[in-house]
């Protein structure tokens, strides 16, 4: 069982327009309810490679009735610590003529010190029975920024892989925590280390900074380049090939997903990273966000490279 951490999570409420018109009445063709926060897209995705999943983190009020009566992927158990805030939503108005997006993002209410210690104790209740933990995304105000860290510490002390893929102070506070792996894209490796990494070099260099102060396997995601992979066992990269894509949104959480389904069943690296791309690319292929077609995954599996870029 893989339990996936979303403290900041949202109902994302697409609207199809035919043409968006600021100061106009604007008729909403349709309306698709989704239960977001990057963590969302972790537990589907994960949920769709056959893993059963404990979705946690914080929900409330009616918004937060309507969030966890969205999940309903049969493998994904919601296990959300009831907040006195409502769940935010998360408006995306699509233009029908033009497909473009534009988005209302809620700020969302803040958490109380109150309901992070039930959330603590709700963590820790379920964590001996999981074989792996992701933690994705930001976190609502009134969460301390090293609280993370905090989860990465219990997760280690009872011998459990905890993935981290967030960015920032959250971030940054997490690594010497010691996470098993971390998914920075390279906007969010060059923030954190200050390094240019516009060279594959400097990337390297970048990653082997932060295995150094505490990271596990770093993998930096590349978008359509793939992804690299610095780790004790050596250096590697995950190469994709051409597809047409359809919407990438998404991609990096089916990649954490994928990383963390190979955890949980102790596949050998290389095969891990195989995985990981081809999730991540598959989700890339369909317009939903953490989602993948299982003959996509099929196809892509067999075309993914990986290759050895240096030893330890
Ligand atoms: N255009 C693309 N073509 C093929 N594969 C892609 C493409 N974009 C992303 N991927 C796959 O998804 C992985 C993660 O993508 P990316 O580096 O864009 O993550 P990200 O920036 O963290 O995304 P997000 O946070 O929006 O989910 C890549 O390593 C790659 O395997
Ligand atoms: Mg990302």
């Amino acid at each position: 069982m893989i339990i996936t951490v979303t403290l900041n999570t949202a109902i994302d409420k697409l609207y199809l327009v035919d043409e968006l018109l600021p100061f106009e009445v604007g008729r909403v063709r349709e309306v698709v309810n989704t239960a977001g926060g990057k963590g969302m897209n972790v537990s589907r995705v994960a949920a769709l490679s056959g893993e059963d999943v404990t979705a946690m983190g914080f929900a409330g009020g009616y918004t937060g009735q309507l969030f966890r009566s969205l999940i309903r992927e049969p493998n994904i158990r919601p296990a959300f610590t009831e907040t006195s805030g409502e769940t935010r939503s998360c408006i995306n108005v699509r233009d029908k003529k033009t497909n473009r997006s534009t988005e209302f993002l809620e700020p969302g209410c803040p958490v109380t010190a109150q309901e992070l210690d039930t959330f603590l104790a709700d963590f820790r209740r379920e964590l001996p029975n999981a074989d792996v933990v992701t933690i994705s995304g930001s976190m609502p105000a009134g969460v301390p920024s090293d609280f993370y860290s905090g989860l990465v510490r219990e997760a280690r002390a009872l011998g459990k892989p905890i993935l981290v893929d967030t960015s920032g102070a959250a971030l940054r506070e997490t690594i010497p925590a010691g996470p098993a792996l971390i998914k920075p894209n390279t906007d969010e490796l060059g923030q954190l280390t200050g390094a240019d990494v516009s060279s594959m070099e400097s990337c390297i260099a970048a990653a082997q900074q932060l295995r150094e102060a505490g990271a596990g396997i770093v993998a930096v995601s590349l978008g359509k380049d793939g992804v690299l992979v610095v780790s004790k066992e050596g250096i590697f990269r995950g190469l994709t090939p051409d597809v047409p894509v359809v919407n990438t949104v998404g991609c990096g959480d089916s990649m954490v997903a994928g990383f963390a389904v190979s955890l949980a069943h102790k596949k050998p690296l290389e095969e891990a990273i195989r995985f990981a791309v081809a999730v991540s690319t598959a989700n890339a292929l369909t317009k939903e966000t953490g989602y993948y077609r299982q003959e996509d995954l099929a196809r892509l599996l067999p075309e993914i490279r990986v290759e050895r870029v240096s030893r330890a």
